[in-house]
């Protein structure tokens, strides 16, 4: 449908939380349209994920995966296209793991997040079905930063060393910012 402008660190409207999307909106061609802008603009970003507030809709939507050989995260295992709505995580341990994180938002930056390994998610799809998945490691970090969106959390200020936050084009060289 059209790539949307991205928001970009320091817009106050990535830091509201995000109310859930309305019974009225699922199976609409208002989320049909919110979730063919995500696709698109995920898409011309080379994201792994994006969230509607990062489009300016603040509505409880993520979308993720589903991009193949993803040239930001070349090492990443392939998840598949997920559409998220009003979604409730749960971890399934207290194991955490550090790995390396981007966000369109705060464009040519990687920082060390830690996030747990293992978790249950469930939410509706754009038609409003419910639906649960258990997850681990990748799949499991890109759904705990997408829904952080949500809560008006970016990545940054899940950083507990700071010094493995820089550019991406110094930390890794062979990779697309
Ligand atoms: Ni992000």
């Amino acid at each position: 449908m059209a790539v949307r402008e991205i928001l970009k660190m320091g817009e106050a409207r990535l830091l509201r939380v995000a109310p859930p999307v309305p019974e009225s909106m699922f199976d609409s061609e208002e989320m049909r349209e919110l979730v063919a802008d995500l696709i698109d603009t995920m898409k011309a970003a080379n994201g792994a994920g994006i969230a509607a507030p990062q489009i300016g809709v603040d509505l409880r939507v993520v979308i993720f995966g589903g991009t193949g050989k993803n040239p930001r995260y070349p090492d990443a295992p392939d998840i598949p296209f997920t559409v998220l709505c009003n979604p409730v995580l749960e971890p399934l341990s207290d194991d955490v793991s550090a790995g390396w994180e981007g966000c369109l938002s705060v464009p040519g930056l990687r920082g060390e997040v830690s996030r747990y390994e293992q978790l249950r998610y469930s939410g509706r799809d754009a038609t409003g079905a419910e639906f649960e998945r258990i997850v681990d490691g990748f799949h499991a970090r890109v759904v705990q930063h997408e829904c952080d969106h949500l809560d008006g959390v970016l990545y940054p200020r899940r950083i507990q060393n700071m010094t493995k936050f820089g550019f991406t084009d110094v930390l890794f060289p062979a990779l697309v910012a």
